[in-house]
């Protein structure tokens, strides 16, 4: 791939089997993919669609970086980082007033020296647009912003998983097996478009499920084929079609909102394999993993753990007060 990137994320990432959760599932095999490793603070996924958005800000000669988010975002604080380490100014616009109490994640892109606009919008809704405004308002003054929706889910940014599921079909091959099931979370869609695109690219084999977290799946379905495609045209990969796209809705409650499933499905983690997973993505996510396999999808299967370390770290904390 010639697009400009930007190194931040220590790749590849492990694929681990998972025997314990095997036995507690009574399926297998069953490997995790460790993206909450991909080792640039705790950025997790964001880390890929980074090396390829900051990179394309540095071609484009951008001197600040502009996104939103909620004042929960792993992308807005992993952006911040990100911007920092290459000398870039970064400004971040979260919807309303500051959060009663703070987050780990609000904090980082503090310490990583972010201009933190909140009250940039009413709601979480609003914020792409406000982005735009916001970079013309930059422009206006003479900055050269590159500006991004929420989450990073343009094309650009889902090289990063074109990148991940060539790198997976390479793990699989060279532990001599064929994948079947690949489960990952879905938020703003551009890990799954990324993924999709590298799959139909490189030859991934098995299906590919993202778990929808935030967005109803109809809409969604179309927008990760969307990005998928602009990814693989930007990439000269071939172009994925509309059954290349599985979505599960994992709503539940609400986005952060865990089900009493959902909250089984972390601790299974935990107690099983020692890992943490966020009541947004992670745990959500596995609750998809656990109910395909329970009503037999094939195997070998692959969990992918996407990060989200903070939140999951501040749950327990709050659990414990
Ligand atoms: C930990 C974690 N997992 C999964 C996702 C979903 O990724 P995407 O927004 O690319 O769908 C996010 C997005 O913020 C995330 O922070």
């Amino acid at each position: 791939m010639t697009a400009p990137r930007v190194q931040l994320a220590t790749l590849p990432t492990p694929l681990v089997r998972a025997e314990r959760l095997e036995s507690a599932l009574d399926a297998g095999p069953l490997f995790v993919k460790r993206d909450d490793l991909t080792g640039f603070g705790v950025a997790g996924n964001k880390a890929r669609a980074l090396e390829f958005l900051i990179g394309a800000a540095l071609a484009e000669e951008a001197d600040v970086f502009v996104t939103a988010g909620s004042p929960s975002s792993n992308f807005c604080a992993a952006t911040a980082l990100a911007a920092t380490v290459v000398g870039m100014d970064c400004d971040l616009l979260f919807p309303g007033a500051p959060p009663p109490t703070t987050s780990v994640n609000v904090e980082l892109a503090r310490a990583a020296g972010a201009r933190l606009l909140f009250e940039a919008t009413a709601t979480r809704d609003d914020l792409n647009r406000a982005v735009v405004a916001h970079a013309d308002s930059l422009r206006s003054q003479g900055r050269r912003p590159y500006a991004v929706p929420r989450g990073g889910a343009v094309p650009v940014g889902a090289l990063g998983y074109a990148e991940a599921a060539r790198e997976l079909a390479e793990q699989c091959d060279g532990a001599g097996f064929r994948v079947e099931t690949v489960v990952v979370a879905t938020g703003s869609g551009g890990t799954q478009a990324g993924l999709v695109a590298g799959q139909v690219g490189f030859g991934l084999p098995g299906r590919v499920t993202g778990a929808s977290v935030s967005r109803p799946i109809h809409g969604m379905a179309e927008h990760v084929l969307g990005t998928a495609r602009a990814c693989a045209a930007t990439a000269g990969l071939a172009q994925a079609a509309a059954a290349d796209v599985d979505l599960r809705d994992a709503r539940g409650g609400g986005f952060g909102v865990v089900s009493a499933e959902d909250a089984a499905s972390a601790r299974l983690a935990l107690e099983r394999e020692g890992l943490l997973l966020d009541d947004y993505y992670g745990a959500k996510s596995m609750t998809v993993f656990r109910a395909l396999l329970a009503a037999g999808a094939p195997t070998p299967a692959v969990f992918w753990h996407t990060g989200g370390v903070a939140a999951a770290l501040t749950s327990l904390t709050r659990g414990a007060a």
